[in-house]
C-alpha cells in the first residue's frame, strides 16, 4: 500500500509499507532520508565544538561530555525504564531495583555539571522505575512533586491491573528556580455552570462560537488530557516509547522562558527538541540509536513549517475530546477520541 510522507508538504513522496492505512500520518524514514540526515548528526567522527540545537547520535555519557557547564535551564529524562525493551539495534533488560537506582546515578551525576543553579529537572519513569529514581533524586537534588499522568493505553492483564500510568518527577538543583503555572492552564468543558445573581457565569466563560461554556484551571500534578501519540496523529513516528509533544510542552512552558536551553540526553524520536523549537526554547539532544536520531532531524525539519502542537492552542491546554468546540478548529478526519 502507498502512504502519504508527511514531510514534504504539498509535495507527495510515496513510500512502500505493507500494511499502513491511508490515514495513517505517521512520519517515515526512507534510505534517503537517512543518507540526507546522516551528514547532520554530530557523531564521534564529527565532533564539533558547538553542538547547541544539534542531535549528537552517541552514548549520552560521551554526548554529555559536549555540553558546557553550567548552560541547561531544564533537564527532561526519559531513560529506559526498568523494562525489558528493544530501542532498535539494542535492548534495554530489566534490573533488580538495586540495580536500576546504581545505573541511573552512574549517568545522572555527571549531568549534574552542565545544569544551571536554577536549573529543572524533570525524570519519566514508570510504577517501578520510580522508586529508584526518587531514591537518587532525594539524594542530590530538591524533589518538589510527582506528576502521574494516566497515559491510557497498555496492555490488559489476566493476573495484574492493567499498567495505565506513568510518573514524571520534578525536581529543582536549588530552591531558586522558574515556574509558571498560568502558562498551562488547562481548558475544561464546565460541569457544572453556576451563575451568580445577575445571571453571570461564575468562574467560568461562555465560548460563543462553539456554544459551550469552558474553565481555565489551575494545572494539577494528574494529567489526564493527553494520549501516546498514535498513527493518525502527524506527529507519531515508529519509536516505540514516544512521548506526546503536548506532554513535553508543559514541562517547558511551565519551567523555562522563551529562549532557555533544554536538554534532554534520552532523546528517542525527537520530541523534545521538536518541541523546544516550537517554542522559542533552544536544546542539546543525544540519541544513541542512528534510526532515531533520524526521525529527530526529519521532525525537526518538519516543525520548520508546522509549528502547532496538538491539544496546545491559543496559549492554553484544551482536555481531550473537545476538537468540536474549539474556536475556529477545522472538521478533521481525525476521530475525536485519538485526540
Ligand atoms: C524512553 S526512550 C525516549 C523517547 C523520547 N522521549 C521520545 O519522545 O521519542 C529512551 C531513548 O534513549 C535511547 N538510549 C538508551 N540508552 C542510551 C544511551 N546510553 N545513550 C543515548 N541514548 C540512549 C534509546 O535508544 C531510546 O530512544
Amino acid at each position: 500500500m502507498l502512504i502519504k510522507d508527511y514531510f514534504n508538504e504539498g509535495e507527495t513522496v510515496a513510500l512502500e509499507i505493507k500494511g499502513l492505512s491511508s490515514r495513517n500520518r505517521t512520519i517515515l524514514v526512507s534510505d534517503e532520508d537517512i543518507q540526507h540526515f546522516r551528514s547532520q548528526l554530530v557523531t564521534p567522527d564529527n565532533v564539533n565544538s558547538d553542538v547547541l540545537n544539534r542531535v549528537i547520535c552517541m552514548d549520552m555519557l560521551d554526548g554529555t561530555g559536549l555540553v558546557p557547564d553550567a548552560s541547561v535551564d531544564l533537564l527532561i529524562l526519559d531513560p529506559p525504564y526498568n523494562l525489558d525493551k528493544q530501542f532498535a539495534d539494542y535492548k534495554f533488560k530489566s534490573m533488580t531495583n538495586h540495580d536500576y537506582a546504581q545505573w541511573f546515578e552512574s549517568w545522572f551525576l555527571p549531568m549534574l555539571r552542565t545544569l544551571k543553579q536554577t536549573a529543572t529537572i524533570y525524570v519519566c519513569g514508570d510504577w517501578r522505575s520510580s522508586m529508584a529514581i526518587q531514591s537518587v533524586l532525594e539524594k542530590h537534588v530538591v524533589v518538589r512533586n510527582r506528576i502521574t499522568w494516566e497515559r491510557e493505553k497498555g496492555r490488559g492483564s489476566l493476573h495484574n491491573w492493567k499498567n495505565a500510568s506513568e510518573d514524571i518527577w520534578f525536581a529543582t538543583v536549588s530552591d531558586d528556580y522558574f515556574f509558571d503555572p498560568s502558562a498551562v492552564k488547562l481548558k475544561r468543558k464546565v460541569m457544572a455552570p453556576y451563575r451568580n445573581e445577575a445571571g453571570m457565569p461564575k468562574d467560568w466563560t461562555t465560548d460563543e462560537e462553539a456554544g459551550t461554556g469552558y474553565r481555565l484551571t489551575h494545572p494539577s500534578n494528574l494529567w489526564t488530557d493527553l494520549t501516546v501519540p498514535f498513527w493518525s496523529m502527524a506527529e507519531n513516528t515508529m519509536h516505540p516509547t514516544q512521548k506526546p509533544e503536548k506532554l513535553i510542552a508543559k514541562l517547558i512552558l511551565a519551567s523555562s522562558e522563551f529562549g532557555d536551553v533544554v536538554f534532554d540526553p534520552f532523546l528517542g524520536s525527537g520530541t523534545t527538541a521538536v518541541t523546544a523549537k516550537k517554542l522559542g526554547r533552544s536544546f542539546f539532544a543525544i540519541e544513541r540509536e542512528e534510526e532515531f536520531a533520524v526521525v529527530a532531524l526529519k521532525r525537526l525539519q518538519i516543525a520548520e513549517q508546522q509549528t502547532a502542537i496538538q491539544g496546545y492552542e491559543d496559549g492554553v491546554f484544551w482536555e481531550r475530546n473537545t476538537n468540536a468546540e474549539r474556536k475556529g478548529a477545522k472538521k478533521t478526519a481525525v476521530p475525536q477520541e485519538l485526540e
